[in-house]
């Protein structure tokens, strides 16, 4: 429970500005100064993020070269504020830091916090900022991350000391992080980051000859939501970042109910960015053509009385069932943020398309690789990566 409702009052003409308006607040140059909005990302970002998530990933799997990873930043401390549950995106902020070096304080109850005493939470903020180099905030309220961000920035324009905001999920709004390890699940799914993986590299070259489509990478391919596309801060997100490629196909699959189905200012955003979208009601009508699944559990935490009203069959319609994944492509991937319900059965995990559990571990390397792009470490961990790649060639050319 939280005690005290932050006045936001100080960052509202900020606050109601239009996110694009916004969006130079957020960045230093080319690199971002706080992580809020999914808007925050072009193409090049994302494939320039891809990549050094990929080399974390590979670097981080042996131990010299862990070692060098974790010498980046150990000069660096992360405040995790996560007073809205979480499992998967705390734990993954926690590995991601330490990979990185990093150490990692915590606060996840603000009632054992002086916010129990009436401390206003944009002070505790301020008193966050004191301890830590990188605040990662979680909460209900919608707006607090970027108020946060406005109060950072005001310090830094007094010479105080200002640190990088990162949202972890405001609201039913913005869920960042998450669409960023999505797309870099996507990419991986599509090939995209596999060189130095040999079993992935001669599976994609088998599977491009017989599916072409696959080598245009995320253009031009279908993408289905569904389950509960109205709230899902997840799906927000995510359909912005892949307005970001040629051509696609975004389909929304949920019960005809005003709280699930999708919502008026979503729908105009892509249209105005003339994205193909389509609205259905059943996963029957898309699986054929789906490149990507990517389900949603009914958030009923919301209006519990407002959910209750689709019909059980109707919810039925929207579940990733094994005989409904049996009809994807063969190279297509069910994706999901987690945590699931009944929507995809345990039965589906075993499918080669269940990239579920992966897309959570994905989270880890591209948490990491978003904390390097703030710290501006990213071509230290490009350097460290290609002189050992360097090293494993000659080694493999020395023993073949
Ligand atoms: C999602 C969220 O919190 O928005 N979970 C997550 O962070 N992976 C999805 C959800 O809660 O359903």
């Amino acid at each position: 429970m939280k005690q005290t409702l932050p006045d936001l009052e100080p960052y509202e003409r900020r606050l109601e500005r239009p996110t694009n308006l916004k969006l130079p607040d957020l960045q230093h140059g080319p690199r971002p100064k706080h992580i809020l909005f999914a808007q925050q990302f072009d193409r090049p970002f994302l494939d320039r993020l891809g990549r050094t998530a990929d080399q974390i990933r590979v670097l981080s799997q042996t131990k010299a070269t862990a070692v060098e990873l974790r010498d980046l930043l150990p000069h660096k401390r992360a405040m995790l504020y996560f007073t809205q549950q979480s499992t998967r995106t705390f734990l993954s902020f926690m590995a991601s830091c330490q990979l990185l070096g990093m150490s990692v304080a915590e606060i996840r109850d603000p009632s054992l916090s002086s916010e129990y005493k009436g401390e206003s939470p944009l002070d505790s903020m301020r008193m966050f900022s004191s301890y830590s180099d990188l605040i990662v905030i979680r909460d209900k309220l919608p707006q607090f991350a970027e108020a946060c961000a406005y109060l950072m920035n005001d310090l830094d324009d007094f010479n105080q000391r200002s640190v990088p905001i990162v949202n972890g999920g405001s609201g039913a709004d913005e869920h960042p992080t998450q669409a960023l390890l999505d797309i870099f699940t996507i990419q991986r799914t599509f090939g995209i980051g596999a060189a130095e993986d040999h079993a992935g590299v001669s599976r994609f070259a088998e599977l491009q000859s017989r599916h072409p489509d696959l080598q245009s990478g995320l253009d031009g391919k279908t993408y289905v939501f569904s389950g509960d596309i109205g709230r899902g801060r997840t799906v927000r997100s995510l359909c912005v970042l892949l307005a970001n490629f040629d051509n696609i196909h975004i389909r929304f699959v949920s019960p005809a109910h005003s709280k699930l189905r999708l919502q008026a200012d979503l729908r105009d955003w892509l249209k105005s960015r003339h994205i193909d979208i389509s609205e259905h009601s059943s996963l029957d009508e898309v699986i054929e053509e789906a490149d990507i699944v990517y389900s949603t559990r009914i958030q009923s935490e919301h209006d519990r009385s407002e959910s209750d009203v689709a019909s059980a069959e109707d919810l039925r319609a929207c579940h990733v069932t094994p005989e409904r994944v049996q009809r994807m492509k063969e190279y297509g991937a069910v994706l999901h943020p987690f945590p699931r319900n009944e929507e995809i059965p345990a039965a589906v995990d075993n499918d080669p398309r269940a990239m579920y559990f992966r897309q959570a571990r994905n989270g880890i390397w591209i948490r990491a690789a978003a904390i390097a792009h703030l710290f501006d470490v990213d071509t230290s961990i490009r350097e460290i990566y290609d002189s050992h790649l360097l090293d494993w060639r000659r080694y493999n050319q020395d023993v073949l």
